[in-house]
């Protein structure tokens, strides 16, 4: 565990193992935490890499900013690359699930020299539609008046997660305890940061770095056919579908997802 200074908010990391081959850097989903990749971040140690995950400013152990105007998507990924180098990770792995993927496509496009490779999982390059903005606007409204986020949680996770996962249980039970404990400053910060990103879809042709595009079969919020657009639309992607698994397919169906993940990084060089 570390905390490193960005713009004078301290911003928590954990970080693990020291082996040869590139970095991973795992970027949490909202309203989550670093705690959400426990299942990926001794896989990729294993596999000879060590692997860094932040807490993103306004969630878990980091600083969180009061006002909606410190959050955006663009001010993540410059964290996230702050983070890489502030560390010496060099060239890495950038892991990131949904709005953690929106921060990837960011670093892709503010700070592609930090990257060799991109996972990119339940996400999506395009931006929100006026109907999810207005929707994230109703829910900061709502968070803002009753000043806790523990209503909305309930209906999120059914949202989220698929009713068919073998790991259901297990998810609820994790990210149930995340979601509450978000603090209600960060949940609109990142509603904030989320419904004001720009489309990446002119980004996708440019990048040139190994990516694996990963999306659960059941992704509610984001359909097979929308990872499948991405993933054709990068040249040197490949696709892989996570079976009984929706949004979280990490903690949904954490074996398929780490075979997956594996075997990406098992294409991928050791550090020069
Ligand atoms: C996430 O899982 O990060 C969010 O659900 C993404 C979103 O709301 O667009």
């Amino acid at each position: 565990m570390g905390t490193f200074t960005f713009d004078g908010l301290s911003v928590h990391y954990r970080d693990e193992g020291a082996g040869a081959g590139q970095a991973v850097v795992f970027v949490h989903g909202f309203p989550f935490r670093l705690s959400m990749w426990s299942g990926q971040i001794p896989l990729a140690v294993e596999a000879g890499r060590r692997a860094v995950a932040p807490d993103l400013p306004g969630f878990g152990r980091s600083d969180v900013p009061a006002e909606r105007s410190a959050y955006s998507i663009d001010r993540y990924a410059d964290v996230v690359a702050a983070l890489i180098s502030d560390l010496g990770l060099g060239p890495v792995v950038l892991v990131g699930l949904s709005m953690g993927g929106y921060i990837a496509l960011a670093v892709a496009r503010r700070h592609p020299g930090v990257l060799a490779a991109l996972v990119l999982a339940d996400t999506r390059a395009d931006p929100d539609t006026p109907e999810g903005r207005q929707a994230r606007s109703d829910q900061q409204a709502k968070v803002e008046e009753q000043g806790e986020v523990a209503p909305l949680v309930d209906g999120l996770l059914a949202r989220i997660l698929s009713g068919s996962s073998p790991h259901h249980g297990e998810a609820v039970a994790k990210l149930d305890p995340m979601m509450r404990s978000t603090a209600p400053a960060g949940w609109i910060g990142a509603l904030e940061a989320m419904k004001t990103r720009r489309d990446q879809t002119d980004l996708l042709p440019t990048i040139a770095v190994p990516t694996l595009v990963v999306v659960g079969e059941s992704d509610a919020l984001v359909p097979f056919d929308v990872a499948e657009a991405m993933a054709k639309a990068i040249p040197n992607a490949r696709l892989e579908v996570v079976p009984d698994a929706g949004h979280v397919a990490n903690l949904e169906n954490p074996d398929a997802f780490n075979r997956v993940l594996a075997d990406f990084l098992s294409t991928l060089p050791a550090r020069p």
